[in-house]
């Protein structure tokens, strides 16, 4: 396809916008099987015919070449004339990756060694702080990617049994927000003398992160003295001449590179500082191991072929379903975003439900959302023309079941959402209670087993006329079905798993970006509010010190900012 080409216009689009299939529940079963996890996407309003299309959109949108691309350090993030190799972050010590012809690889593991290196110190004790106390309480501060993706992780490691012995006697808590609240739920409990604190920022500018940064400083300099902050302070930052301004020593800071979206940072030190002082890097290591493995999955899959050739899957028919099982082909993990733009851009549903029936999982659809959102909420292609359809999902979730007693109601008998259900087999803490045979964790998978089938099969007004239910009722009590949705089963939530999991979900979102023909690399929308966040700042430094009275804002702001200046005059 030509670069001036639009998705939109090739003959693979509009044979897909002619093809809207919707169906009565299950027709075509069809799921795929790698390294113990199973994708299941039978529930999708798609056939094998659908997808056999959507990878003729995909040779249409170049999505191969895109992908060599990406994995060849090419700029495919044009707007900040940048590579996007999060993939180094988590590939062997042997690879070879380039970003202008320098293999990165060896940069990577130096950080990573000098990670291994410092979390071994601290959790050992050799380092230790201001008075001689060791540092076993680590204070992470940042914000979007440089918080959202090591809290995940976090959360998702706390009940991993490997993982809680290794964290034994420490704590790990994230400053994210300029709310001073957050400050404060932060410190509460902390002692600054075992305290170390974490600065990470990709450009060590960001307002919020700068001044948690200065907050946590004065806290520890007030409470040990000013010389304390070399003791207690490190920094992960790519602005390494910034960390040193601020006043950390450069021997403890921890670089990553421009070529690391802030959202794409989990797997650098970003996140594996924070993790590998809580946890111990061999843990961590695990987990880059579990991202590597889909990183190489993705990589080698080719499309040059029909993707549901049925003669490579084993078949069993049994009632009306067809079961089409194709074993591990990399392209699976292809069609995942495949699917997603077919549910966006030709069925039209917006929004996306991420449902893991895993409490540990909770901090999974925050950090997706920014991951998804900020990477493929565009309105222009990568050329800079305006659109004429609109890409991205609106991402939200909860884990199940709580979700269920809350916003299931919508997606049950009110608008269409897409839903990805992901459940795990093995619990990370399993309860069997005395004389019962199914256990707590069955309890929760018997919810993740049902909904995905209440969703697509429904109840019809026929089943609840045979069930005597009340003529008046059977409206209300009616559910359509044809809801799509998505399962991923796997085998256990160990660190290696949760990193399989981060990459499918980068991987599914960037080759909706191909696909859509937009750049999933670079964050322009977040800028606009950030510079008028600064004007208002500079108003009420301005009418604080020096009485200056509000100007250049509209009517209603102008009215708002008197009314806060007011009440909270000093
Ligand atoms: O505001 C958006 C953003 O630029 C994100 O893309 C990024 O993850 C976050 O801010 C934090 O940026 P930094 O790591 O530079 O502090």
């Amino acid at each position: 396809m030509a670069s001036s080409t639009r998705i939109c216009d090739t003959e693979q689009w509009k044979d897909l916008k002619h093809w809207i299939v919707m169906r009565h529940a299950m027709l075509d079963v069809f799921y795929s099987e790698f390294d113990g996890m199973l994708l299941d996407y039978s529930r999708q309003l798609a056939t094998l015919e659908t997808i056999d299309k959507l990878f003729k959109l995909a040779e249409a949108a170049c999505l191969k070449e895109k992908i060599n691309k990406m994995f060849n350090g090419e700029r495919i993030n044009s707007t900040e004339n940048r590579c996007v190799l999060h993939v180094a972050l988590r590939a062997p010590r042997d690879a070879d990756i380039k970003c202008d012809g320098k293999n990165v690889v060896p940069d990577v593991w130096q950080v990573l060694d000098k990670i291994k290196e410092f979390s071994e110190r601290v959790r050992s004790g050799s380092w230790v702080g201001a008075t001689g106390k060791a540092l076993k309480d680590i204070i992470s501060i940042g914000i979007g990617g440089s918080f959202l993706g090591p809290l995940f992780v976090h959360t998702a490691l706390q009940t991993e049994p490997e993982a809680i012995e290794c964290a034994r006697g420490r704590q790990l808590r994230f400053l994210a927000n300029v709310d001073p609240v957050d400050v404060a739920r932060n410190i509460t409990g902390m002692n600054p003398e075992t305290t170390l604190v974490v600065v990470v920022s990709k450009t060590f500018t960001t307002a919020e992160t700068m001044l948690n940064a200065r907050t946590l400083r004065e806290w520890i300099s007030s409470a040990l003295g000013p010389k304390a902050v070399a003791k207690h302070m490190v920094a992960v930052s790519t602005n390494l001449p910034l960390v040193e301004k601020f006043g950390i020593d450069p021997n403890n800071a921890f670089a990553f590179w421009d070529w690391v979206g802030g959202r794409y940072s989990v797997c650098s030190a970003v996140g594996v500082l924070p993790l590998s002082l809580q946890y111990g890097f061999s843990v961590v290591e695990k987990f880059l191991k579990g991202a590597s493995s889909i990183d190489q999955h993705f990589y080698s899959a080719t499309f040059n072929q029909n993707i549901p050739d049925k003669s490579m899957a084993t078949r069993n028919n049994t009632r009306e379903v067809e079961f089409v099982h194709f074993g591990f082909m990399p392209q699976h993990l292809v069609l995942l975003g495949l699917l997603s733009v077919w549910n966006v851009s030709f069925h039209g549903y917006p929004a996306r439900a991420i449902l893991p029936y895993s409490q540990a999982l909770e901090k999974l659809a925050p950090h997706i959302q920014q991951v998804s959102m900020e990477s493929n909420g565009k309105q222009v292609s990568i050329d800079g023309v305006v659109l004429p359809y609109e890409t991205g999902e609106i991402d939200f979730g909860e884990p199940g079941t709580n979700g269920q007693h809350s916003f299931y109601q919508l997606i049950h008998q009110g608008r269409v959402v897409p839903c990805d259900f992901i459940g795990v087999v093995k619990s990370q803490q399993p309860v069997y209670l005395k004389g019962e045979v199914v256990s707590n964790h069955d309890e929760l998978m018997s919810n993740f087993f049902a909904q995905p089938d209440a969703l697509a099969f429904g109840k019809t007004p026929q089943q609840l006329q045979n069930e005597n239910v009340p003529q008046h009722l059977i409206p209300h009590k009616t559910f359509p079905g044809n809801r799509p949705s998505f399962c991923l089963l796997l085998p256990s939530l160990s660190a290696y798993n949760i990193g399989q999991l981060l990459a499918i979900y980068e991987h599914r979102i960037a080759v909706e970006g191909f696909i859509w023909g937009i750049n999933s690399f670079d964050q322009w929308g977040v800028e606009l509010g950030k510079s008028l966040a600064s004007q208002v700042r500079n108003q009420l430094h301005a009418s604080r010190k020096k009485g200056e009275p509000v100007k250049g804002f509209n009517f209603s702001t102008t009215t708002m900012l008197k009314r806060y200046l007011e009440k909270t005059a000093i």
